[in-house]
């Protein structure tokens, strides 16, 4: 589906932006594996998280949807049931990571995960290596990308430095060792997103953190509770990048989740002088258990360009493209170092980025690791394909209401991956 997004007067008014995703994941995810019942309150009913509820029902829990909130019945860490054929992960990269280090723990079952054609372009080599090395049999085609086969094995602990920093391939280690025969640790180069350390505390497990490294220990059973989803700062940033683009406007987005590590892109905006007022969490050097929320005021106003080093990557990974936009509007230079990882996302996002923008009228560079983006004070206005990524979809828009000619969006049905509402959302601000 094609849209149109015409330049905006100026935006105003308050909004609750729908449930964190990776949250959301996580949250039905440990309630499969869980003994007692979990309420989650707030579950992000968007198309990726659908995937994950169908899964988890597949293999085996029970899954009651009360509105909003919704209450998983797991199965146990190890009984999960082996399905008649292939799990279907849809479009969901942290589906993808995260499930196989559940389905590792299950002997003698086997499991094969597939996907749309973007998954199918996502490496699994990442999580194949230290799941074999726990001791199950992972199979990938040709070696790296899906369809994956996971043989459920008895696992064992290790521990294990990631060469790539990613929260999906962290978690997936996590997952597994919560069933391995000891205490696993896992090092991570620069830090990424900790919710699901932050929800295996408050499920009762053995965790600490020591600077870049997280040690697990096995658990007999986990014990959530309930979970209260906080809004998502990812998909928040949109609507905050408008808010800061469009002159004149002035947004309150509440109750969003503001984990210092997932609000590097705010840090960034603040850096370009951006208006982003809010309580974001700092980090305190212990593993806290709680997902902090807060208000996020956002004006409109000038903005300088920014250099971002790759240890901020990881906590604005999401969000990159936007840095690219807000860019082309600021004073000097943007530049992205060390984000190469944006190349394996739902789509090439440097790729997708650096010719999406300059058909609107960027002036921009890929490099190998990120981009590079002179600010010429706007941007004209044209045509940008999303290439089937959500977030190059809403990135589009936003593009299109901050430009001077309005910017057709090929493919906005992508945003309903995270953001099923975004286009309303938008609407009612504008
Ligand atoms: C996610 C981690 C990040 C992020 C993705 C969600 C998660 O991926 O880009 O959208 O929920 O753990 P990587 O772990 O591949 O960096």
């Amino acid at each position: 589906m094609n849209m149109r997004f015409e330049p905006a007067r100026s935006l105003s008014g308050r909004l609750r932006v729908p449930p964190d995703k990776s949250i959301s994941h996580r949250a039905m995810l440990i309630g499969a594996m869980a003994s007692e019942p979990v309420r989650i309150e707030r579950f992000l009913h968007a198309a990726d998280t659908s995937s994950t509820l169908e899964a988890i029902r597949t293999l085996g829990a029970l899954v009651e949807l009360r509105g909003e909130e919704v209450v998983v019945r797991g199965t146990g860490l190890r009984e999960a049931r082996e399905p008649d054929g292939p799990i279907d992960v849809g479009n969901a990269g942290t589906l993808l990571r995260l499930l196989p280090g559940w389905l590792a723990a299950q002997e003698g079952r086997s499991f094969t995960l597939d996907g749309d054609d973007s998954i199918r372009r996502r490496p699994v080599d990442r999580i194949a290596e230290p799941l074999r090395l726990m001791g199950a049999e992972i199979e990938a085609r040709n070696k790296r990308l899906p369809p994956l086969v996971v043989h459920g094995a008895r696992l064992r602990a290790i521990s294990y430095e990631l060469t790539v920093a990613s929260a999906q391939v962290k978690s997936c280690v996590l997952l597994a060792a919560l069933a391995a025969d000891g205490a696993t640790t896992v090092g991570e180069p620069v830090r990424s997103r900790d919710h699901t350390e932050r929800m295996l505390l408050r499920a009762g497990v053995g965790i600490h953190r020591n600077g870049r490294h997280v040690t697990v220990v096995n658990a007999d059973e986990l014990l959530l509770g309930s979970v209260r989803v906080p809004g998502d700062v990812s998909s928040a940033a949109f609507l905050v990048a408008a808010g800061v683009l469009v002159p004149g406007s002035r947004l309150l987005l509440e109750d969003v989740g503001v984990n210092w590590t997932r609000t590097g892109f705010l840090r960034i905006l603040r850096r370009m002088q951006g208006i982003v007022l809010g309580d974001l969490e700092d980090e305190t050097g212990e593993l806290e258990a709680e997902e902090p929320v807060s208000d996020l005021d956002v004006a409109y106003g000038a903005l300088e360009g920014t250099v971002v080093e790759a240890e901020e990557v990881p906590l604005a990974i999401d969000e990159l493209p936007l840095v690219a936009l807000l860019g082309c509007f600021a004073e000097g230079e943007t530049v992205v170092h060390g984000a190469q990882e944006l190349r394996v996302k739902e789509s090439d996002r440097i790729a997708g980025v650096v010719e999406g923008l300059r058909g609107l009228g960027a002036d921009i560079e890929a490099r190998e690791d990120g981009f590079q983006v002179r600010g010429t004070g706007g941007l004209r206005g044209g045509t940008i394909d999303a290439h089937g990524d959500h977030r190059l979809a809403m990135l589009g828009a936003v593009a299109g209401l901050a430009s001077a000619e309005g910017v057709e969006v090929l493919g906005m049905e992508a945003a309903t991956v995270s953001y099923p509402g975004f286009v309303e959302d938008l609407q009612s601000l504008c």
